[in-house]
């Protein structure tokens, strides 16, 4: 089987990691390009999970960099069918170096594993590359398989849904994270026999880091403590677009805090809008984003976090910190209905009430859910080998 991996924005990273490790072990048996598509490209939201999770440089970089969302899916499109037409030619690998300087876009570097058409692409989770690699793939008549397929917030203003119901629309072969993802895709009309329950491939790549975990430089910097200190993400267009809108969320997490410092690693798109704000606190700690083991160090030894993530919340219910979600909906529903994930909402004024219940002590404790064992891409792999 000649199977093209696709990556393009950090939360893709840690999901496609021990995928490619679990290939690893079955040698020749799947040959797999990996594609870097180059939506994320700095070295703190891309480069350093590459090198902190052992993933193999990407035989292929898009290179397609930051635009509005049809820019980037469109310039994803163009350039990844391109590299599958090379492929459906079937020519020798010199030909297509060779042709490669003649394409419109020289950008696109190839470096393969194997010769040929691809068979499948594996997209994971739901970002803008995920959508657009899924749709040149299947129209070039290359199954699609997708990794967390079938989970749905119901919210269409969020980029991220429109990107998984065209993803699952598409899909032949879904891996599933939960019962409600089943659920949701039965509902849709997709024969059971396309999807498998197979578990979360984000939390194999945090139950086996959990051991290698690295204590940021801030831990030392700002005097935190175990279980003395908030993390805080936030990054989602609803949140942090408007000025207004992130400040409000910042001052009444900073009063909820009651003095307990709170770390913010800031995300390129919130830093932007933070500049313009110039909110100040003595607690509050506003940090360039963390590489994946400082990140999770962090979370391991918080007193709590505060997010507008899914994927966030999926580590928190694992490690059981308590988790507040500043979203309206969730994609995630067992982070909070078996996990330890709040849904607090977007409206500041309903931050207050949860914080106190924090302080309280008052957290569900949780539990983990079924199949979150840390052998989930072992599952697909072994089930990738019967397609
Ligand atoms: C994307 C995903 C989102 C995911 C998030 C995690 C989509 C639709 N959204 O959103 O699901 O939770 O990644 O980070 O795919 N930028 C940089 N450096 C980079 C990458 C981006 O400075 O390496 C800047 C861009 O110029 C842009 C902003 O960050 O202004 C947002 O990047 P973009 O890729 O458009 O989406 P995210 O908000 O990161």
């Amino acid at each position: 089987m000649k199977l093209d991996i696709i990556a393009g924005a950090r939360p893709n990273f840690m999901k496609i990691a021990p995928i490619i490790a679990a290939l690893e072990k079955v040698n020749d048996k799947i040959q797999y390009r990996l594609i870097h598509t180059g939506q994320h490209y700095d070295k703190k939201m891309s480069g350093s999970f590459f090198e902190q999770l052992g993933i193999p440089e990407p035989n292929v970089n898009l290179e397609v960099g930051s635009g509005t969302q049809a820019e980037q899916t469109a310039r994803i499109m163009e350039r990844y069918e391109t590299l599958l037409l090379q492929r459906h030619l079937d020519r020798s690998e010199s030909e297509v170096e060779r042709t490669q300087g003649k394409t419109k876009d020289s950008s696109i570097t190839v470096g393969t594993t194997f010769k040929g058409k691809s068979d499948w692409v594996l997209v994971v989770g739901d970002v803008t590359s995920t959508m657009a690699c899924s749709i040149a793939a299947k129209k070039l008549g290359v199954g699609v398989i997708h990794v967390e397929g079938g989970i749905r917030s119901n919210d269409i203003t969020m980029p991220e849904e429109i990107n998984r119901m065209v993803t699952d629309s598409i899909t032949d072969v879904f891996y599933t994270t939960s019962e409600v993802a089943n659920e949701n895709l039965k509902k849709l009309g997709h024969d059971e026999s396309k999807i498998r329950y197979v578990g979360n491939t984000m939390i194999d790549t945090l139950l086996k880091n959990m051991p290698r975990l690295q204590k940021p430089e801030a831990w030392d910097k700002l005097k935190l403590k175990e279980r003395g200190y908030f993390v805080m993400t936030l990054h989602r267009p609803a949140n942090v677009d408007e000025e207004a809108q992130l400040k409000n969320l910042i001052d009444e997490i900073v009063k909820g805090a009651k003095g307990m410092p709170i770390v913010f690693p800031v995300h390129p798109r919130t830093a932007k809008i933070l500049k313009g704000i110039g909110i100040e606190a003595d607690n509050l700690h506003m940090i360039e984003p963390l590489g994946y083991l400082e990140f999770n160090y962090l979370v391991k030894n918080s007193f709590a976090v505060i997010t507008d993530s899914g994927g966030i919340t999926e580590e928190t219910t694992v490690m059981k910190v308590p988790c507040m979600t500043l979203r309206d909906n969730t994609e995630r529903p067992e982070t909070i209905t078996i996990g330890t994930n709040e849904l607090v909402g977007t409206n500041p004024d309903n931050i207050a009430p949860f914080m106190e219940k924090l302080h309280a002590g008052d957290w569900k404790a949780g539990k983990i859910p079924y199949l979150w064992d840390g052998e989930t891409s072992e599952r697909i792999v072994e089930d990738l080998l019967k397609l």
